[in-house]
């Protein structure tokens, strides 16, 4: 495992994400185990970004449940199809909300969340767990976002198999 992050601080996001995405391949190459891995995505993404809230909710039976993440605490459990994590789950793809007041049913965890993304990660078609990121900042997320963490979630897929092998 790299001993730390390489982040330019003035790159641009693209950049950014560029030079992260490969971090975490090695980051997490030694370490069979999912939570571990996991936990220093999290991290290396509130490292990289300073994201307000970033982590993952893990598909349990009929229910997202909070897994490893950073930032203010949250909400532990959020069902099938409710906030932006449940509709991500349910619609099997990717949800950016610029404003998540203008968001039907958006769970509000913290006030100060204004804007989000959610990406799922899927397993023979199913969804496997989702990784949300909030900001507060109104319309923080684009498709440069939606594009590398899909990637960083095609990661997380190969990682969960791992972890149950
Ligand atoms: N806002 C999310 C809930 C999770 S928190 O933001 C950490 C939602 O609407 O699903």
């Amino acid at each position: 495992m790299a001993e730390e992050l390489i982040i330019a601080n003035s790159a641009s996001k693209q950049q950014k994400y560029e030079t992260l995405l490969p971090q975490l391949e090695s980051l997490t190459e030694g370490e069979p185990d999912l939570v571990a891995n996991l936990s220093n995505i999290c991290g290396a993404l509130k490292q990289t970004f300073n994201f307000f809230w970033v982590g993952f909710y893990l598909v349990k039976g009929e229910q997202l449940v909070l897994g490893p993440f950073q930032g203010p605490i949250a909400c532990t459990r959020i069902d099938y199809g409710k906030g932006v994590c449940g509709a991500s789950w349910q619609q099997k793809k990717t949800l950016v909300v610029p404003d998540v007041e203008q968001f039907p049913g958006h769970i509000a965890c913290s006030s100060a969340s204004r804007s989000e993304i959610v990406v799922p990660a899927l397993l023979n078609n199913e969804v496997i767990m989702v990784l949300d990121v909030d900001s507060d900042e109104l319309n923080d997320f684009n498709d440069t976002d939606s594009v590398a963490l899909e990637k960083a979630m095609r990661l997380v897929e190969r990682l969960f198999v791992r972890g149950k092998s």
